[in-house]
């Protein structure tokens, strides 16, 4: 609707001579904000666009370009060649390796993020999940949904507070959920050309189901999988998909508990502990069980929704266990910590050991670090991170990659524990404006052209260069490559696909570049 209004206005605009208007609907607003690189200024009635991309006829390649220079998914377009364009570094795509289907990307709907775009205009909201979800958007299709508060909440509460109710009696979902997440849920569905995979992941159980009494710090449930408490916790789950699906919302797959790992520590946010061995027995004894026999059979369980240095051993205890593995669909992954290990031997072994459970990346955010906090405007650096850290983990059998809060204020929050990080959309209420960061554009390379089906398949290089890149089909039979360049020098190389033909590019220093064409 939106868009159809600003359409409006951009006429209406240009009839009584505002000339200026006229060719700004696709242009970035950009504005620097001295971090290195540019954001781009969206409001009400301008916003820039990729719209909806079509490729050009066999013979044509289309090339989308973003760069810590400013360049923001600018277009291209070039002829595929018959012979050799004679560069040194040549890139050869292999289908006949074939790898992994993409699911989806995409970003969650915290209580926090709710909060930042209920605090837009209406229309200035709507241009906000239109950037996201709509078919002129960035095409994401998953949002995780965190079940009752997090750290990005403004109060701790479960929907399950009142001590004793074993029997959920007195289950209910919070303010945050039917005033502001459900509503903006639904807004997305609408304006969505597929339909939403929604994720929901829980922080903390009840305090009184737990053995330290409190949302936060070290505690895990009381008892034994098996026992009351157990089974209370697994039939929450159940209650929750009730109660969404009351609202036409569905989910597509459910987690075991964010980070299980941070409730075996004294953690500072809501958490539940849970080690491999007991999320595997309550997984087979009560959580598994529970959702077959519940209204939402189809509904995916993920386990793990933690970093990828406790693989593959979480996935061991779990996944070698029949009674747990049968309920399991995939597992769950957190970028945090990445560099503490390998992604060949975290991800890669976890896939090769139980390649029928896929992987699936659950969060990430830049600015979490305490060296490199908070949010930072116009940082490349994060764009660059988001960049690499997809496709190596797409490269290691990931399919998707789903970004933490979807809209964060200036301060990174709100965050009930002043835990600030960063966001794709930073949004600054006073002015009714959102800035689009470079990590924006960084999940649009491969949220706009990985299609839900996509299956990755090889490329290999003539020589030893510094470019990372990933390859996909597309259902359609189109292929996508992308291309990061984190020198500060660009590089010239050629595409060879030896179905079509050659393709002359480069990719300028510190960029990112997604490249499509026919094949048919
Ligand atoms: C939105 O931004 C555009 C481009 O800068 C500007 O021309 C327009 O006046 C702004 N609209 C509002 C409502 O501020
Ligand atoms: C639920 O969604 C379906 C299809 O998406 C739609 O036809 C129906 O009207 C919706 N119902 C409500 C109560 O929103
Ligand atoms: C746990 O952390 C909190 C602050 O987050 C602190 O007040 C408390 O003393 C800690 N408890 C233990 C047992 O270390």
């Amino acid at each position: 609707m939106a868009i159809s209004l600003s359409t409006a206005l951009i006429s209406l605009a240009l009839f009584i001579g505002f000339a200026t208007l006229s060719r700004g609907s696709d242009e970035c607003l950009a504005r620097n904000f001295g971090h290195g690189s540019v954001v781009c200024e969206c409001n009400s009635t301008h916003c820039d666009s990729i719209g909806s991309v079509t490729l050009p006829p066999l013979g044509q390649f289309v090339s989308f370009t973003s760069s810590k220079a400013g360049s923001r998914l600018q277009r291209d377009q070039g002829p595929v060649q018959k012979y050799s364009t004679g560069a040194a570094l040549r890139l050869t795509l292999v289908p006949s390796q074939k790898y992994q289907r993409i699911r989806g990307f995409g970003g969650a709907m915290t209580d926090s993020a709710a909060i930042n775009i209920m605090s837009l205009s209406s229309r200035t909201q709507d241009q906000l999940l239109q950037q996201y979800f709509s078919a002129q958007g960035i095409g994401y299709s998953v949002v995780r949904v965190p079940m009752a508060s997090c750290d990005f909440s403004t109060r701790l509460y479960t929907y399950a507070d009142t001590p004793g109710d074993y029997n959920l009696d007195k289950f209910t979902l919070a303010t945050e959920d039917i005033n502001m997440k459900i509503p903006l849920l639904q807004r997305a569905q609408a304006m969505s050309p597929q339909p939403l995979h929604l994720l929901a992941s829980a922080w903390s159980a009840p305090a009184w189901l737990k053995t330290n009494g409190a949302l936060t710090g070290k505690g895990s449930l009381k008892g034994k999988p098996g026992g009351k408490e157990h089974k209370t916790w697994a039939q929450y789950y159940v209650r929750f998909l009730e109660e969404y699906a009351k609202h036409n919302l569905s989910f597509w797959a459910i987690t075991t508990g964010n980070e299980p790992s941070a409730g075996l520590f004294n953690y500072s946010f809501q958490a539940l502990g849970f080690t491999a061995e007991e999320q595997r027995d309550w997984v087979g004894l009560d959580l598994g069980p529970a959702l077959h026999t519940s209204a939402h059979p189809k509904t995916h369980l993920l386990i793990l929704d933690d970093n990828r240095l406790l693989l593959p051993h979480w996935a061991k205890v779990v996944l070698s266990d029949v009674h747990a593995s049968r309920y399991v669909h995939g597992v769950g992954v957190h970028w945090y910590l990445d560099n503490l290990v390998p992604a060949d031997l975290s991800l890669g072994t976890t896939h090769h050991l139980y390649p029928e459970y896929y992987l699936f990346g659950t969060e990430a955010c830049a600015g979490w670090s305490p060296a490199d906090r908070g949010v930072v405007l116009g940082s490349w650096e994060r764009a660059e991170q988001y960049a690499h850290s997809i496709i190596e983990d797409l490269n290691h059998y990931m399919v998707g990659w789903t970004d933490w809060n979807l809209a964060l204020d200036q301060g990174g929050g709100p965050n009930w524990v002043k835990n600030f990080v960063d966001s794709p959309i930073i949004v600054d209420h006073i002015r009714d404006v959102f800035y689009k960061q470079p990590t924006f554009y960084s999940m649009a390379h491969f949220s706009k052209f990985l299609w839900e089906g996509s299956q990755r398949v090889g490329v290999s290089f003539n020589q030893k260069n510094k470019l990372e890149c990933l390859a996909v089909i597309r259902p359609d039979g189109s292929v996508v490559l992308t291309v990061l360049n984190r020198l500060s020098s660009e590089v010239q190389f050629e595409v060879w696909d030896p179905a079509v033909g050659f393709i002359s590019s480069e990719a300028p220093a510190r960029a990112l570049l997604t490249i499509a064409w026919n094949t048919h």
